[in-house]
């Protein structure tokens, strides 16, 4: 890898940006070299490098060995014993930090609420206690269905204290989908509010889980926080209210400790069939990682005002607005709303009244700010910001040098950060302090993150040429297996080449060594920087009674990375109406959650596939993208289908 100063190079997108010298004199890792340097060490040593960063963190017990490696299973920091809680708000409420603010929390309607780390511990530990009241023990699952407000957090470091495992459901999914997890992971509590706020308007939230709970009957208690006072029903002796459970019991909780391996949550993630699965991480490994990654990749500092805009069912919230920044003792600002509330300018605002001086979003909501215009980021003072980070999807260059330039002021590094659920922690970014920053490129791997691009045949990509992304050697925050079903986990991801973990994206190396993800090579799609998997829409789709066949792609779109595109072939002697097609996007937004409602739904007599019945979706990509067919299609079964669906979709005959 070359460490020459890189200021007169240009890379294949334009300008290479250097780290401001004013960063780069107080960054942890202030050059190339330094990042050189360290980054070799660490490959040579991985243990070595991780053991020193877990020592950042409190342990009750060291551990007796860094790392036992029985591929593809991993255990980090074997015989150590701690508390995640207790890292993320004890010892900072316990030292100088006590009154320093945890959480800067904004509702959508404008509302405010500061909570100190003192005041953290407090909330926490009686939330912990109205758990343990309820009769939730150590390794009990606990699925949490919630709005942006502090009590997400508080829930999830409640269940970390106690042991209990957290199943975080994203608010945006629907009854089916809470049922799906609730029964998958086994839960026996739930953790919800009435609504939350957003765009203006209350979205119910008790009502999905009342819904999901009519089919799955194992939960006992339901502890419901009133969020927006919308009317909801309580059902005697299994929900109590959030300020009830929690009126009756003490602020004060003592923490036990329990292993490095104790699992700490999971987190259900799409993949190619219709089943998500249940990504589990555990203690020590998964917070070393979070909070090393929050010191050198967000260099998060004592005067820092934090924001990272992911929603805590996310696993961007999981890792970078719960663990990792409570872990460093930072302060961060918490907002529950949408990003256009009252209109585009709503962010701007916030970092200007709290002083945001880290700045953490997707590349989809830049691309919305871009086409909403610049006046709105102009009209706030964005003086305070210093850094900037990106995840969720590749950026592209142009939305890379707005953001730069209208939001960072040009004097900002942005920190493009590559990672998965399945991986915990940010895996591949630059240094902020360090590393020339190329528009569209995640540029090198973390410290002890030994990151491939390999092709088919499993060697090495030269430069430039695309190939599978792979991880050749284990890391502490990766996820120990899928929730009941360690044979999914290998074939998933360890099965492409021996003892390696396939991450499922497609990337290249640049001659200087940067990478850059070209974005998934399974049939998993990326909608506003979320995992959708294609088969779960069908599923979804095929459950209506009026569905015989559907298939579904992702085509591009300028907003959200990819939008949802569905083919759907009806039931003998079903009509094709513009009703019908209203009502399956409804039926699927209904099953899954509003994120997966096809944006185009296409009637199709018949789908293309191949003379074994393989749906070819290669070809409707092809056709949905560009309007006509280039491609091989001698393997077709039925050519006359392309050229009803290339009519339907007002396309070009195939030459
Ligand atoms: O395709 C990659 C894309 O998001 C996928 C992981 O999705 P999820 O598990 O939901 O986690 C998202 C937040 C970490 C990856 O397989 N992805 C994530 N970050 C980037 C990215 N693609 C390109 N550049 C990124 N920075």
């Amino acid at each position: 890898m070359s460490t020459k100063p890189a200021s007169s190079r240009k890379s294949s997108v334009g300008k290479v940006h250097l780290p401001p010298k004013a960063f780069a004199a107080k960054a942890r890792i202030g050059s190339m070299a330094a990042y050189e340097r360290l980054y070799r060490e660490s490959i040579k040593r991985p243990t070595d490098f991780w053991a020193r960063e877990a020592k950042d963190l409190q342990w009750r017990k060291p551990w007796t060995k860094t790392l036992v490696w029985k591929a593809p299973f991993a255990k980090w920091f074997v015989g150590g014993k701690l508390n995640v809680c207790e890292n993320c708000v004890d010892r900072h409420a316990e030292g100088p930090r006590r009154n320093k603010a945890a959480i800067l929390w904004e509702g959508e309607p404008g509302d405010r609420r500061t909570l100190t780390y003192g005041q953290l511990h407090r909330e926490v530990c009686r939330f912990a206690n109205a758990l343990e009241a309820a009769g939730v023990r150590s390794g009990d699952r606990v699925l949490i269905y919630m709005p942006m407000v502090p009590e997400a957090a508080i829930a999830m470091l409640a269940c970390a204290r106690i042991g209990a495992v957290h199943n975080v459901v994203f608010g945006g999914f629907a009854a089916d989908a809470i049922a799906d997890r609730l029964e998958d992971s086994g839960a026996t509590t739930v953790v919800t509010a009435d609504g939350g706020w957003r765009r203006g308007k209350v979205v119910a939230l008790k009502p999905a889980v009342d819904e999901a709970l009519r089919r799955y009957k194992h939960v006992k208690r339901v502890i419901v926080l009133r969020r927006c006072g919308n009317p909801v029903d309580m059902r005697a002796k299994r929900d109590t209210w959030w300020h009830d459970a929690t009126a009756a019991v003490s602020a004060r909780h003592t923490a036990r400790a329990f292993d490095s391996e104790h699992p700490l949550f999971m987190l259900y993630t799409s993949g190619s069939t219709g089943k998500p699965k249940g990504i589990l991480h555990t203690s020590g490994g998964y917070l070393t990682g979070t909070h090393a990654t929050c010191k050198y990749v967000f260099d998060l500092r004592d005067e820092d005002v934090y924001w990272c805009t992911a929603d805590v069912g996310w696993i961007t919230g999981h890792s970078y607005i719960v663990y990792g920044p409570l872990a460093i003792g930072a302060t961060q600002v918490m907002y529950e709303g949408a990003p256009n509330f009252p209109d585009f300018g709503r962010f701007w605002k916030i970092i200007e009244d709290h002083g945001v001086s880290v700045f953490y979003t997707a590349p989809t909501a830049i691309r919305a700010f871009i086409r909403a215009g610049d006046h709105f980021p102009a009209a706030a003072d964005l003086s305070s910001l210093r850094l900037l980070g990106s995840v969720g999807e590749p950026i592209n260059p142009e939305a890379w040098n707005w953001y730069h330039r209208h939001i960072g002021g040009g004097r900002c590094p942005i920190v493009d950060t590559w990672w998965q659920t399945e991986t915990g922690a940010v895996m591949i970014a630059p240094i902020p302090g360090a590393t020339p920053l190329k528009p569209g490129s995640a540029a090198r791997p973390f410290f002890g993150i030994d990151a491939a691009v390999l092709d088919d045949a499993g060697r090495e990509c030269p430069p430039d040429q695309e190939g599978r992304l792979v991880i050749r050697k284990p890391w502490p925050s990766m996820a120990r297996t899928i929730h009941g079903d360690p044979a999914r986990f290998k074939k998933t991801y360890w099965s492409d080449y021996p003892g390696l973990y396939t991450a499922g994206d497609g990337a290249r190396r640049d001659k200087d060594g940067d990478f850059r993800i070209i974005g998934r090579l399974d049939d998993v799609l990326n909608v506003s920087g979320h995992r959708l998997g294609t088969a779960e829409i069908e599923s979804a789709l095929v459950a209506h009674p009026a569905v015989a066949e559907a298939a579904v792609i992702g085509r591009p779109d300028d907003i959200k990375g990819q939008a949802v595109a569905a083919f759907v072939t009806l039931k003998t002697g079903v009509g094709e109406t513009s009703a019908l097609k209203e009502e399956l996007r409804r039926h699927v937004a209904g099953v899954i959650g509003a994120i997966a409602r096809p944006d185009d739904l296409v009637f199709a007599p018949g789908l293309p596939k191949t003379r074994s019945g393989k749906i070819m979706r290669r070809l409707l990509k092809e056709l949905i993208t560009t309007g006509s067919i280039s491609g091989n299609i001698t393997t077709l079964e039925d050519f006359t289908v392309i050229d009803t669906l290339r009519e339907r979709i007002g396309g070009e005959p195939t030459p």
